[in-house]
């Protein structure tokens, strides 16, 4: 009856039926445009193929691989290497088991070694119950029975630069071959935190086994930008969607973020907006406005990383006025949260080396030199990303 009521006297054309004509589509096909897709053509990174493929090619004769560690700014194509030389190796060869672990979602030494596990057995270690020793075990035990030689990428590995985690880490895979020579594993690091030397992280036990190739991902220079994302209009866009000015915006925007996500993720978006306008290429106007989203891209990827508490205190950060000494900063975090120094100290480091924050030192203090907190992005920029995630 409710719905009669509803429907009596809404006219014949709904508006609906236009916004449900999706076939006038800009989009060839979408899915160019999602940040995890992996490129079928990865140009201007010959270089660092080349040396994980060099690096890896021992594992395929059965001898541990060499390790690496791939670093660079965010968006210079780390990941999207370290998963395609993955890939190349799979489909030559089951002898050599490829893990890709993300830090960023599995910051433990166990969940950690669980991801391998799941990729060895096909399904997870339970949580409770099962002591690291023992998971442990089993795949070392499973590599030596099957012959298998694994190659590990910690991708994001500064998120395991906290309470000690990355030399346990280390350590653990590193050293495996100890338990019995047959054990063979090598490990990709990837890291985007180019203000932290692994060396000065990394215990000497570990460094000294560790002792990696280093592969360096530089950002693309325009010309490579502009080809890069030229490739993702020509399969993501129908023909002439996206006009030769458009597309120099875009590579503008990209040149100013210094993060090559951004500008794949505000060719999605413009194309969106243009076809939500009914039309039939994108304009100027598409570009200024999907902007704004785009470009808090790595401020939102970062806030979705942290904790509860991290999250108290970037908020707390936010909402200070100017600068505040790392004390002075500790106290209000203290009677909001209860937590101690250590816990305080430590989500400082992680804000610090994921970019969300500033700590330099003033050079004076009462009791030798202190800290000034200071946040990197506008405050409003953080609100707005805290406000979207409660809902
Ligand atoms: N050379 C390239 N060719 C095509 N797409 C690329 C290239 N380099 C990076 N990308 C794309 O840019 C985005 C960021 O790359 P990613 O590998 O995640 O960078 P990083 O791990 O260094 O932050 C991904 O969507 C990826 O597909
Ligand atoms: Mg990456």
């Amino acid at each position: 009856m409710q719905r009669d009521h509803l429907t009596s006297g809404v006219p014949q054309k709904l508006p609906s039926k236009d916004l449900l004509q999706w076939d006038q589509t800009l989009f060839k096909d979408e899915r160019y445009f999602e940040l995890d897709y992996i490129p079928e053509h990865f140009s201007h990174r010959e270089t660092q193929m080349r040396a994980l493929t060099i690096a890896a090619r021992p594992a395929l004769r059965g001898v541990r691989p060499i390790n690496c560690l791939c670093s660079g700014p965010h968006g210079t194509g780390k990941t999207t290497a370290v998963l395609k030389v993955f890939e190349e190796i799979e489909n030559y060869t089951d002898s050599v088991v490829p893990v890709y672990v993300n830090c960023q979602i599995d910051a433990t030494r166990f969940a950690i070694f669980s991801e391998i596990y799941k990729k060895l057995f096909k399904y997870t270690p339970p949580d409770s119950g099962v002591s690291f020793k023992r998971v442990f075990k089993k795949i070392t035990k499973y590599l030596i029975d099957q012959e298998k030689v694994l190659i590990v990428a910690l991708d994001d590995i500064n998120y395991l630069f906290y309470e000690n985690t990355v030399n346990k880490v280390l350590y653990a895979l590193l050293r495996a071959h100890e338990v019995s020579a047959e054990v063979k594993v090598g490990v990709i690091a990837i890291s985007s935190d180019l203000s932290v030397e692994m060396s000065k992280v990394l215990d000497p036990r570990v460094m000294s086994v560790f002792l990696p190739e280093e592969i360096y991902f530089p950002l693309y220079k325009r010309a490579e930008v502009r080809d890069i994302l030229e490739d993702r209009v020509r399969h993501g866009f129908h023909a002439n969607v996206v006009p030769d000015d458009v597309l120099e915006m875009v590579v503008d925007l990209v040149e100013e973020s210094s993060d090559l996500r951004v500008g794949i993720d505000l060719l999605r978006k413009t194309g969106v907006r243009a076809e939500i306008s009914a039309r039939k290429y994108i304009a100027a106007d598409d570009v200024v406005h999907s902007h704004e989203k785009s470009r808090l891209v790595h401020l939102t990827y970062s806030i979705h990383s942290l904790r509860a508490e991290e999250r108290d205190l970037l908020k707390l950060i936010a909402e200070q006025e100017a600068k505040i000494k790392a004390g002075d900063l500790y106290k209000k975090f203290n009677e909001e949260t209860h937590l101690g120094y250590t816990r305080f100290y430590d989500i400082i480091s992680k804000l610090d080396s994921i970019r969300l924050i500033n700590t330099d030192f003033t050079g004076r203090g009462t009791r030798g030199r202190t800290r000034e907190i200071q946040l990197r992005y506008e405050p409003e920029d953080v609100f707005s990303v805290l406000a979207g995630m409660d809902t």
